[in-house]
């Protein structure tokens, strides 16, 4: 169901890889609330995927830039600006990679040269576009900015490796921006917590399934879908959260606030039964 919660706003969104991305639902949503866009992605991202169809889908310009190099993100919100006809009213960084992860470096023995990839990519070019943006005036006053982010950023998980601190950096940038970028021009800058999904990105982290599973084992409401985060992306890109901003926004079922949940503990204890019952007599074997 629509609202016209985006009518008349002008929006960049990063990411969109293929129709399992986030960005690519957030695209889908922001244009049935009545925004216009600009898709980007890297120039091979946009050549291998399938973005164009989006595009096409969505009656959206594609600019292929790399979030990386703040030339290509001067051109591309130059451009934006042109081919949408005014300023940006909300922009979605959608973008993260980890080499280490890709070459299989476990935590404690990071190849560094790709450990400032990671950082450059899921982080670091969050602060580029924020600070492209500004320098060019290409944001309206009250316009929205979001990252995705992960709940590694704050408690270690398994396998998240590299990706743990890239999250952390970028939600400090989220905080650090924000306040300029809020006091200067009533801009807000938060990042969005979102369950394991699957996706591309989603796929590439050590023992996935098991971590989907035990995140909406844990939480109440179970794990937050794409289509979903695209409905919180909506809201905040929206007029109904002007005052919100600086802040990790946790779209997780309840997740990052469980110990344990009732789910969780049976499914442990399945485990546990089986792994400390004698085999002869089936009582627990207790130490
Ligand atoms: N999937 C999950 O479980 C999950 C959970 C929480 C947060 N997130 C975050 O959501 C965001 C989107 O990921 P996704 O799950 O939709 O996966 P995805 O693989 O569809 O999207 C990742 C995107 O990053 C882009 N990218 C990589 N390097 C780039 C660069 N240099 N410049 C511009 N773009 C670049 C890729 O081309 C791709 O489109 C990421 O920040 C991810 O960490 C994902």
């Amino acid at each position: 169901m629509a609202y016209n919660l985006l009518k008349g706003k002008r929006g960049i969104i990063f990411g969109a890889l293929n129709d399992q991305s986030i960005a690519w639902k957030v695209a889908e949503r922001a244009v049935e609330e009545g925004a216009q866009l600009v898709l980007t992605n890297t120039p091979v991202a946009c050549r291998m995927g399938t973005i164009s169809q989006l595009a096409e889908q969505t009656g959206s310009t594609v600019i292929a830039a790399d979030a990386t190099k703040v030339e290509d993100l001067e051109m591309l919100f130059s451009e934006a600006m042109q081919v949408l006809g005014g300023k940006i009213d909300f922009v979605l960084h959608s973008c993260a990679m980890s080499a280490n992860m890709r070459k299989k470096r476990p935590y404690d023995d990071l190849d560094y040269g790709l450990l400032d990839k990671t950082l450059d990519i899921s982080a670091i070019s969050f602060h580029k576009m924020l600070q492209v943006a500004k320098k060019l005036d290409a944001l309206n006053d009250f316009a929205s900015v979001l990252a995705l982010t992960y709940v590694a950023s704050h408690r270690t998980f398994f396998g998240y490796n590299d990706m743990a601190d890239a999250k952390s950096l970028l939600e400090s940038i989220a905080r650090s921006f924000g306040y300029i970028y809020g006091r200067e021009k009533g801009v807000r800058v938060n990042t969005i917590s979102q369950s394991p999904t699957y996706t591309t990105a989603g796929g590439g982290i050590k023992g996935f399934d098991g971590l989907f599973d035990f995140a909406d084992r844990m939480s109440p409401l179970g794990n937050a879908n794409a289509d979903e985060c695209a409905d919180y992306c909506v809201v905040m890109f929206s007029d109904l959260t002007r005052k919100v901003t600086m802040q990790t926004l946790f779209h997780d079922g309840g997740f990052s606030n469980m110990g344990m949940s009732l789910r969780g503990m049976t499914q442990y204890n399945k485990s546990f039964i089986d792994e400390n019952t004698d085999k002869d007599t089936g009582k627990i074997i207790y130490g």
